[in-house]
C-alpha cells in the first residue's frame, strides 16, 4: 500500500467511536499532521446519498443481502474517491466504522454467509485494509444508555439481542486478526479511552 497511515473505528452503537475519532483527529493535526476523517456508510456525495437509505427509519423489508451491497457500494465509492487518493498523498486516513463493522453487522448479526461477506469487502477495498484498527468495546447496555434521548435509526431500532451478537462478532475479528485489530475497554472515561488510543497509534506514527 502507499505512503499513508490507515487507521480505522469500530465498535457497537454508542461506543464513542465518533467521541474518539473527532480526539485523536485534533491531537494529530496539532501536532501538524495531515488527517482525513471519513464516516461510513457516506464520507462522499455518492455514498452519502446510499446512507440516507440506509439509516431511513422509515424504510421498512430492506433484504439482508440487498443491504449488504449497498454497504459494499459505498465503501467501494469512498475507497476510490477519498481514501486510497489521502493515502497516495501521505495523508493519515481515520474511518468512523469500515469493513468489519461488514462482518460483525451483517454477519455475525444478521447471519449472512461470512464468505460472500468477505469476497463483497475485498471487491469493494481492493486491497486498502487498515494499519490498525481500534475496536471500541461496550456491553450493549452502556452504549444503548450513552444513546438514550436520541431518535434511534433503522439499524439502532434492533435492540440488544442483535448488538449483543455484533459485539461478540467483533471480538472474534479481534481474535482472527490481533495484529489489525485492537480492543480498547470504551467504558471508561473518554480521556482513559483517548490516551490508549493514542499509545496504539504512535506505533505507527512516523517521527
Ligand atoms: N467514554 C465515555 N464515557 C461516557 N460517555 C461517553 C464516552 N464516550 C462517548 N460518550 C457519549 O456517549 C454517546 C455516544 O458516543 P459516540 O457518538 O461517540 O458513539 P458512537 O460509537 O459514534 O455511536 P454511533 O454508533 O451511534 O455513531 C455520546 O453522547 C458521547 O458523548
Ligand atoms: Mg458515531
Amino acid at each position: 500500500m502507499s505512503k499513508g497511515l490507515f487507521i480505522s473505528f469500530e465498535g457497537i452503537d454508542g461506543s464513542g467511536k465518533t467521541t474518539q475519532l473527532e480526539l485523536l483527529r485534533q491531537r494529530l493535526e496539532a501536532e501538524g499532521r495531515s488527517v482525513v476523517a471519513v464516516r461510513e456508510p457516506g464520507g462522499s456525495p455518492v455514498a452519502e446519498r446510499i446512507r440516507e437509505v440506509l439509516l431511513d427509519a422509515s424504510i421498512d423489508g430492506l433484504n439482508p443481502v440487498a443491504e449488504a451491497f449497498l454497504y459494499g457500494a459505498a465503501r467501494a465509492q469512498l475507497v476510490a474517491e477519498v481514501i486510497s487518493p489521502a493515502l497516495d498523498k501521505g495523508s493519515i486516513v481515520i474511518a468512523d466504522r469500515y469493513l468489519d463493522s461488514t462482518l460483525a453487522y451483517q454477519g455475525y448479526g444478521r447471519g449472512l454467509d461470512k464468505g460472500f461477506l468477505n469476497q463483497l469487502n475485498q471487491m469493494a477495498v481492493s486491497g486498502t485494509i487498515p494499519h490498525l484498527t481500534i475496536l471500541l468495546d461496550l456491553s450493549p447496555a452502556e452504549g444503548a444508555v450513552r444513546r438514550r434521548g436520541t431518535v434511534p435509526d433503522r439499524l439502532e431500532q434492533e435492540g440488544l439481542a442483535f448488538q449483543e451478537r455484533v459485539r461478540r462478532g467483533y471480538l472474534a475479528l479481534s481474535c482472527q486478526q490481533p495484529e489489525r485489530i485492537k480492543v480498547v475497554n470504551a467504558a471508561q472515561l473518554p480521556e482513559k479511552v483517548h490516551e490508549e488510543i493514542i499509545y496504539l497509534v504512535t506505533t505507527y506514527l512516523k517521527p
